[in-house]
């Protein structure tokens, strides 16, 4: 799990350029919001959209969430102006900007020294404001070991299925759906795997992105619990009814966690009193191995707001 004790089991898109959504979406239990600036909101609408949400930044009340916005990708004329104009207006409210579709580590380093020039004009702490980069298309996955050591701002790794499905023609027009046709597995798994992968080597979080049917909760679930599997510490969330499913797939359940943090008591136990390496929790021998696979879940429980329901009894001596 990444280093950071912000939980993202739920990033709730809010497009930037509605402000009745912009007011509705501070009433949801997610970890993340993110105010978008970028393929929510049409072009025509950009400008007055970066108006929204410094307002929404500054007026709104988004305790207990993550704030971001995400800002326009790099190939357009946009981004720029979306990241002085959010930070100069609203950078004391802001914890981080997701920048799409990355594809190669100097995009990140530009964000990170454009950010840097601002904190300092405007007297902001350096380095406060976190970044996420999404990978959606083949460059920035080819990429993605060197996007994710790109900067220490960075906080997160997030797929981007629509962007990618369309980027290496996927025959499909469902996002977040497997492709008619493809009945061996997983069409999403070697992409998750990898943004995974070169997440954790840089101890960045992992997000997943969206699910574009929006009222089959059960076929979100159902992606969500792929990605979760895998290790994905959330999964973005476009409709009020995907949330309660985001938080719950990617919580540990109350079992899993109490155990963790057993393993975690019993073993400290062990190795600090009575120097072993290895000891019984009930009928499992417990390691330093098993100590790692616990702290992970551990940690995903306590920033979900877990905890403990039962406590560590010391063996007799
Ligand atoms: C999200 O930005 C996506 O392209 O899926
Ligand atoms: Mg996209």
């Amino acid at each position: 799990m990444g280093s950071s004790p912000r939980s993202r089991r739920s990033c709730l898109a809010v497009p930037g350029s509605n402000p009745r959504f912009l007011e509705k979406a501070q009433g949801l239990a997610v970890d993340e919001v993110f105010l978008d600036l970028e393929d929510a909101v049409a072009p025509l609408a950009k400008e007055q959209a970066r108006k929204n949400v410094v307002a929404a930044l500054r007026e709104g009340d988004w305790s207990g969430k993550i704030r971001a916005v995400r800002v326009n990708d790099l190939a357009t004329r946009w981004t720029y102006r979306d990241v002085i104009e959010v930070v100069e207006g609203a950078g004391d409210r802001l914890d981080c900007l997701i920048l799409p579709k990355v594809q190669d580590p100097a995009q990140v380093r530009w964000l990170d020294i454009l950010l840097t020039q601002i904190e300092k004009t405007v007297g902001l702490p350096v380095g406060r404001i976190g970044v996420e980069a999404q990978i959606e298309d083949a460059r920035g996955l080819v990429n993605v070991d060197a996007i994710a050591a790109s900067s220490p701002r960075l906080e997160a790794l997030v797929f981007g299925p629509a962007d990618f499905m369309a980027s290496i023609n996927m025959r499909t027009l469902v996002v977040g759906e497997q492709p008619p046709g493809y009945t061996e597995g997983d069409a999403y798994h070697y992409i998750l795997m990898r943004i995974l992968l070169a997440a954790r080597t840089c101890d960045l979080q992992a997000v997943d992105g969206p699910y574009l049917k929006i009222h089959d909760v059960e076929g979100y679930r159902r992606a969500a619990r792929r990605s979760a599997a895998l290790g994905f510490d959330g999964k973005w969330v476009l409709h009020p009814a995907q949330v309660a499913a985001a938080n719950e797939v990617f919580s540990p359940d109350q079992d899993a966690f109490d155990q963790a943090e057993l393993i975690l008591a019993a073993y400290e136990h062990a190795t600090g009193h009575r120097l072993r390496g290895a000891v019984m929790l009930g009928d499992e021998m417990i390691d330093e191995a098993s100590r790692k696979m616990a702290l992970v879940v551990s940690a995903k429980g306590r920033a979900a707001g877990m905890t403990p329901t039962k406590t560590f009894e010391p063996p007799p001596e």
